[in-house]
């Protein structure tokens, strides 16, 4: 069951409380928007893009990169994050300082004072690609929020509430939008629905999300 957001809910200023510990800040990004499109790139060099494997041996239609001290992996033993890339045996790319600072700032704006990620899941959806709804809870320090910002194309995030069967809202995000979630909303289930046919001017035919994370 979802309910469906329209624009008009929104707050001037572009500012959408999802929820006590929760808000999506409209075009938050854009001012750094080039510059991730570049670091998203060299992240990419030296950690290609890769599907990893499901714990069930499926193969995820998301592709998925990492930068920071961990990365979030999964494979046949399950989720986890690793301070390793699996598929090169090196280190992840460092975190960019134009990444930390944007999401502490975001968290900030968010309520979350002093937000130090050390872990930033890429996730890159060709159209058609979607992520089933789930919980953020590989992380040790569930204390700190999560930090989710979304370039390209645009799509429509699910945002349920702390039992996988309740009913979700359905929240349109577009480029250099910003959502952060922490406190009593830091388990609130979350997915994103399939990624419609589009072109972006600076992304092309993608959405990439960046979510910063406080893995340990
Ligand atoms: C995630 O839940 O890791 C990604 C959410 C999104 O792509 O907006
Ligand atoms: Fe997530």
């Amino acid at each position: 069951m979802t309910d469906d957001l329209f624009d008009t809910d929104e707050a001037p200023g572009g500012r959408l409380v999802l929820g006590p510990g929760a808000v999506l800040l409209r075009g938050f990004a854009r001012p750094v928007a080039a510059a991730l499109h570049a670091q998203v790139a060299a992240i990419a060099r030296q950690a290609p893009w890769r599907h990893m494997a499901t714990p069930g041996g499926r193969r995820m239609s998301v592709a998925t990169t990492n930068c920071g001290a961990l990365g979030w992996v999964s494979d046949a033993r399950g989720y986890r994050y690793a301070a390793v890339d699996p598929d090169s045996g090196r280190p992840w790319p460092a975190l960019p300082a134009v990444l930390s600072t944007l999401a502490g700032e975001a968290a900030a704006a968010a309520g979350f004072a002093d937000f130090v990620p050390d872990a930033c899941l890429v996730n890159r959806y060709a159209p058609g690609t979607r992520l089933s709804l789930h919980q953020d809870r590989d992380e040790r320090d569930l204390q700190a929020p999560i930090v989710s910002v979304s370039l390209g194309l645009p799509a429509t995030f699910l945002w349920g509430g702390l039992a996988r069967g309740d009913r979700a809202l359905r929240v349109p995000l577009r480029h250099s939008d910003v959502v952060v979630w922490g406190g009593e909303d830091r388990l609130r289930f979350h997915g994103v629905l399939p990624v419609p046919q589009g072109h972006h001017a600076e992304w092309g035919a993608v959405r990439v999300n960046l979510t910063f994370r406080r893995a340990r």
